[in-house]
């Protein structure tokens, strides 16, 4: 007998492990009970898509062909009302009920690097700037994912934020940069943790990580998005890469410019690498450019040709970023990004 695909609210129990098949391809993979169906995946190292990993963005809506799913965050922002009908649910914040048939707008990369559970430690969180601290913590493993990946930090019930790893990995030690947006409840719980909490991390996630070929590389950041792109640059550094790398910079004051001689030294260290900072509101005595980072960013395109991009930092950033690279003809190929939504 076969059942109507079905999504529920309801809780559906604690009962076993489900198979989870993807639709037109060989993919499949389990699901304990309880557990999200993207992170399943990526516990496996199967790739779906998806980009902010709690329920914002939709990207890693999927839609269910066969068998049952529990929405576990059923107001999630990216849920539409239309979605419960065209029987679409979000892989980042729904478990499996039974064996699943679903459909994906896409499979990736086969190589993906299988996701697992961490418990993290804080050691310390240093001021950087204003409301912007470097959180350094312990894990109960070394880590193992590419600079300009993240990992989901998992800060009270329901409460999943994403953040990118600032430091290289292999070892049980990692970093992050992050801001606070003071009321919001992700990132005054990361602020509100003491040296010795303990946390729960899953890592890693996200395709911004540096391709393995000999292109010039142009990292951009805005804001916080500097973590996931000094992990960029001190990889690129580490390894004494030949290429040319151009580092783009921009935040809001000189203040939140935060790291700016950690970038400058490891830009010392390249052989061929120039850095550049804009700041939309400097105090006098800013010497650098005035305006957005795609006020520094622009002007340069011209020569940065048969160049790889990175970008990370809030959404109106990247997205400000990708409709420059888009009106100057940049493949769309060629640019790896992470919004920080
Ligand atoms: C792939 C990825 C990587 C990320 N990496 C980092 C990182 O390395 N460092 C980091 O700090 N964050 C990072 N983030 C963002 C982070 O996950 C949270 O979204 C952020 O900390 C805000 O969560 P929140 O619950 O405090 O705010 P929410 O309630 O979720 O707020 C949603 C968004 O609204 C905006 N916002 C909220 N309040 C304000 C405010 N007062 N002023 C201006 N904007 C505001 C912010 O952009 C925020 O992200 C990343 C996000 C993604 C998707
Ligand atoms: S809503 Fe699931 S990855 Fe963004």
């Amino acid at each position: 007998m076969s059942s109507l695909p079905e999504l529920s609210t309801d809780d559906c129990g604690d009962i076993a492990s489900y198979e989870v098949r993807v639709a037109g391809t060989d993919l499949s993979f389990r699901v304990s009970s309880g557990e999200r169906i993207l992170a399943a995946a990526r516990r496996a190292g199967v790739w779906l898509p998806f980009e902010c990993g709690w329920g914002s963005c939709s990207t890693c809506k999927a839609t269910l062909v066969e068998g049952q799913v529990e929405l576990l965050y059923p107001d999630a922002p990216a849920l539409d009302p239309r979605d419960e009908r065209r029987r679409r649910f979000l892989a980042c914040q729904s478990t499996a009920c039974s064996d699943l048939t679903i459909k994906v707008p896409r499979t990736g990369p086969t190589e993906e690097r299988p996701t697992r559970d961490y418990r993290a430690e804080l050691l310390n969180a240093e001021d950087l700037g204003p409301d912007i601290r470097r959180f350094r913590f312990r894990l109960d493993a070394a880590s193992q994912y590419r600079p300009g990946q993240h990992g989901i930090f998992g800060l009270g019930p329901g409460l999943r934020r994403c953040y990118s790893m600032a430091g290289l990995p292999g070892t049980d030690c990692v970093e992050f940069i992050a801001k606070c947006y003071p009321g919001r409840p992700g990132s005054t719980a990361l602020f509100g943790l003491s040296a010795g909490d303990r946390v729960p991390i899953e890592l890693p996630y996200g395709d911004m990580w540096l391709r393995a070929n000999h292109r010039d590389a142009v990292l951009t950041a805005g804001g916080t998005g500097i973590s996931a792109i000094i992990a960029l640059l001190r990889q690129l550094a580490d390894t004494n890469t030949t290429r040319r790398v151009h580092v783009f910079y921009g935040a809001n004051t000189e203040a939140e410019l935060v790291c700016w001689d950690e970038l400058q030294t490891l830009v010392a260290q390249l052989p061929s690498a120039r850095l550049y900072g804009a700041v939309a509101r400097p105090a006098s005595g800013w010497s650098g450019i005035t305006g957005f980072v795609t006020d520094a960013l622009g002007p340069q395109l011209a020569t940065l040709t048969d160049v790889d991009h990175y970008l990370a930092g809030p959404p109106v950033m990247v997205d400000a970023v990708l409709a420059l690279l888009r009106e100057r003809g940049t493949p769309l190929d060629r640019i790896h990004f992470d919004r920080f939504g």
